[in-house]
């Protein structure tokens, strides 16, 4: 067996030993300081990220599973991140959150450490933080909420609310009628439980390889959450007893079965930035075109809203994950190992589909080619991203005059003018929205309609943004613009009336403005304004230190790892 990490803290006879066990007592047994791994439960509970609330209840689980295999389970509540709550967004502080949780487990007597986490930006940014620490470290993710039903459908997270409040808009629903919606669907502890970025995550890490197998997708109040949540308890024993860190087993193979899994289960775009960004803590060497190469030409197998039909409830009683990458099998990489020390592939030879409309055959997908696809063009020099699946045919290869809006505020304020110049061919442009412009690169860009235009049945158009779009959200959008505005991108040199042209069979998205007026041109005075200039705090560092989109959006100097290594001695 390895020497324990925290034997660096509880070993030996002298007076810092003493003061690490003494107050670490308080009624743990003796042997508790000798040989047995201290796991660390880094828990994202919070009342303010609801998402996350019953986490409390997974981690007791944990514990009991971290006792039994002879280990230490230690609570480390860490930041949290409730993505409707956290403003400006919660992506603004999913890099503060990694850092915060690498140190703490870096700075403390830990061997190894379960992360629980749900919400959109929890999971990611603890994952980062693991990659970064390279501590061995397991996932259990908090599981998505119950299915809601309103007027007898089916109504899903986010979706609904995008869906609901546009027909609201368009005259077609009460404005009562709305308001009751909303218990309807937020019925039951867990995370959003549409293809949203946190299901997206939850299943992604486990065909990463950082969750126990067949675990990802289980609803939070299900009683099996809890099975596995202990089972991954005493797994994080055994992968201190191993060696067994995120250092050691997850490869570019890993990523490559994440993105192949990302596109079958027609997951969230999130996920583009999410990925690269823990890749770029482990020193993988994964590009923005990998997700193009390795993900476009997936089918897409799963049948959830946004841009299908059911819940994750329906997924799991379907057969889950592995159910699905059971299909598309010859696709992954059949090296790349899990948490158990077992190939991921290796779970697959049990799996079934049970319900053939929420996971759909190979032989029947829903979309034949559902990955995302990575556009460039003068528009977007370093890439842009745009999902196919939740896009509309008619408008992947489109050309339309732009209308541009420098903020959030000033589309928000002119969006719904009757007399705004914009009809359904139209290209709606929003800018300032990227991780320095805004900051933090929030979930702006799929933009409401023109109420003129949602009156006349326009339910599309094609949209462009430096920022995000939720998870949850559908449309024709193209996003994370590289550069962004804010960064010299030439977003911020596009003036209304401009053509912009999108083909995203030939990958590209340009402006039809000659190269040399382009570059005679500077941003307006109002673009600049709109973007961000904090003067302290994190958000300064954050402004200062944030990379584009195209690499993860991560800070600087936080990426790669600064392992475990036990720091100097505290007195
Ligand atoms: Fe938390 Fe959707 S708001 S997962
Ligand atoms: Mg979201």
């Amino acid at each position: 067996m390895v020497r324990l990490r925290s034997a660096q803290w509880y070993e030996g006879q002298d007076r810092n030993a003493y003061i690490h066990r003494a107050w670490m007592r308080r009624g743990v047994p003796d042997d508790a300081f000798t040989g047995r791994p201290q796991i660390a439960i880094a828990n994202t509970a919070s009342d303010l990220t609801p998402c996350n609330a019953h986490l409390d209840e997974v981690g007791a689980s944990v514990r009991n599973g971290v006792y039994e295999a002879g280990g230490i389970p230690l609570d480390l509540p860490v930041v949290s991140l409730g993505e409707t709550n956290v403003r400006p967004t919660a992506m603004l502080w999913r890099n503060m959150a990694a850092m915060a949780t690498e140190e703490m487990l870096r700075a403390n007597p830990v061997d190894g450490v379960v992360l629980l986490g749900g919400c959109d930006k929890t999971i990611p940014s603890l994952l980062m933080a693991a990659a970064s620490v390279d501590l061995p470290a397991v996932v259990v993710p908090g599981g998505p909420m119950l299915n809601g039903t309103f007027r007898g459908s089916p109504l899903g997270c986010g979706t609904g609310v995008w869906k609901l409040s546009e027909e609201v808009r368009a005259g077609t629903l009460s404005q009562e009628q709305f308001l009751r919606s909303e218990s309807a669907m937020i019925r039951s502890r867990g995370h959003c439980n549409t293809m949203g970025t946190a299901s997206t995550m939850a299943l992604v890490a486990e065909a990463l390889g950082t969750v126990v197998p067949g675990v990802a997708g289980t609803p939070a109040p299900d009683s099996r959450l809890l099975e596995a949540a202990h089972h991954t308890g005493r797994l994080a024993v055994d992968m201190v007893a191993v060696d067994r860190r995120p250092g050691t087993f997850l490869t570019k193979g890993s990523f490559h079965n994440a993105i192949v899994a990302l596109a079958a289960i027609g997951g969230s775009t999130n996920a583009v930035v999410h990925l690269l960004a823990i890749a770029g803590r482990l020193g993988v060497d994964l590009t923005l075109d990998d997700f193009d190469r390795i993900g476009s030409r997936v089918p897409v197998l799963v049948d959830l809203q946004p841009a299908g039909r059911f819940l994750m409830e329906d997924l799991h009683r379907a057969g889950g994950l592995l159910a699905v990458l059971r299909e598309v099998r010859d696709l992954l990489d059949p090296e790349a190992l899990t948490v158990t020390g077992e190939p991921l592939v290796t779970y697959l030879d049990d799996a079934s589909i049970w319900d053939t409309e929420v996971i759909r055959t190979r032989a029947e997908p829903l979309v034949a080619e559902g990955g995302i696809a990575v556009l460039r063009g003068n528009l977007a020099p370093d890439g842009a991203v745009v999902k196919p699946a939740a896009a509309s045919p008619h408008l992947l290869r489109h050309r339309g005059r732009a209308v541009v809006f420098d903020s959030i505020e000033d589309f928000r304020a002119r969006i719904d003018d009757p007399d705004l110049d914009v009809d359904a061919d139209s290209v709606l442009v929003l800018r300032g929205c990227g991780p320095k412009g805004y900051p933090g690169m929030p979930e702006v860009s799929n933009m409401p309609l023109p109420r003129k235009l949602l009156e006349q049945g326009v339910r599309d158009m094609v949209r462009v943004c430096d920022g995000r779009m939720s998870g949850t959200a559908y449309g024709t959008v193209v996003l994370h613009v590289a550069p962004e505005a804010a960064a010299g991108g030439p977003l911020a040199l596009v003036r209304t009336g401009d053509v912009i042209s999108l083909d995203v069979g030939a990958r590209r998205i340009e402006v039809d403005v000659p190269a040399d007026e382009l570059a005679r041109r500077t941003p307006d005075q109002a673009t600049v304004d709109g973007y961000a200039a904090p003067r302290r705090g994190w958000e300064r560092l954050y402004v200062d230190h944030v990379m584009q989109a195209d690499t993860g959006a991560d800070l600087d100097f936080l990426t790669g790892s600064s392992g475990f290594e036990v720091g100097r001695e505290s007195h």
